[in-house]
């Protein structure tokens, strides 16, 4: 039998991952199937059974479905473990389920190496205190950035989150009152502010003269962010979706063990979004 893989989410008709998966597949030679399927707001669980009882390989998880993956998975990777969330399900060879998270990797690879953003060294503001950023952190830190600051519209919240990962790096939380007279060399919007296209008050001279603005949402029009990034003297800016193709590379290679070429798969969505 075809190995079979899905997402699963509500809503999930948006969901660019099955082509993105079967692009991956042709290009690598592997034989599978990828589906995508909306879950009952209450019924995760029952759902992600009934998958891996029928002989599914593996899932991806998306909103809002993340939190109940990660008490799914009978064992997690480190980095899911820190992150609280799980998006990717994979079955194993002793018939448990492992629980990953590749956001923040995925991430990572598109800032480094798609975009050629340097982390190292360099002082990042992320913004917002959700899942979004909770998924991405640890992979954000591994890369050494001089500092991170977390800013969000419930302080509480971003202060909560550095506390959480205090061990691995330097960071800060704050409200964005508090930004007023700091500098960044990078700043990522993890914020669904876009959603109802607005964006986090943020002072006018918020960027360093090599200010890099990173938004995890992407579209077909620059989001809210990355519109105010260019008024305010961004060097250069990117919204997410080279992540969104990272992050389903890394569970691919989780599945198959083989890592998919990205770019031209980045590159033939961005002329398909509408
Ligand atoms: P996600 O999984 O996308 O991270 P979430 O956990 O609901 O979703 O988090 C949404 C984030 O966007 C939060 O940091 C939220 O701020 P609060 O913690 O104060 O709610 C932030 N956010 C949403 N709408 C916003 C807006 N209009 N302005 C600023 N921040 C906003």
């Amino acid at each position: 039998m075809t190995d079979r893989y899905a997402v699963f989410g509500n809503p999930v008709e948006q969901s660019k991952s099955p082509t993105i998966h079967a692009a991956f597949a042709a290009q690598t030679g592997q034989t599978m199937t990828y589906s995508k399927q909306l879950v009952a707001l209450d019924g995760f669980s029952e759902a992600a059974e009934a998958f891996f009882a029928a002989g599914g390989k593996g899932l991806n998880i998306t909103v809002p479905f993340k939190q109940e993956a990660y008490s799914f998975a009978a064992r997690l990777t480190a980095r899911a473990r820190h992150a609280g969330a799980v998006n990717t399900l994979a079955l194993q060879d002793d018939g448990t389920i492992l629980g990953d998270n590749t956001d923040g990797v995925g991430m990572v690879q598109d800032l480094q190496e798609n975009l050629g953003w340097q982390i190292r060294g360099k002082k990042v503001l992320v913004l917002g205190a959700g899942g979004a950023v909770r998924g991405v952190l640890e992979p954000l830190l591994e890369q050494l950035p001089q500092h991170v600051v977390i800013a969000n519209r419930t302080i509480d919240k971003a202060l909560q989150l550095a506390k959480g990962f205090a061990e691995m790096g330097y960071l800060l939380g704050c409200g964005f009152d508090m930004l007023e007279g700091q500098q960044f060399d990078l700043v990522i919007n993890g914020t669904s502010a876009s959603l109802a296209g607005e964006v986090p008050p943020l002072p006018n001279d918020l960027l360093t003269a090599d200010g890099h603005c990173y938004d995890l949402m992407y579209a077909a029009q620059p989001t809210p962010f990355l519109v105010w990034a260019r008024q305010h003297g961004a060097r250069a800016v990117s919204d997410g979706l080279g992540m969104l193709v990272e992050q389903a590379a890394e569970s691919f290679k989780l599945w198959r063990g083989v890592k998919p070429e990205t770019k031209l798969v980045i590159s033939e969505l961005r002329d398909n979004l509408t």
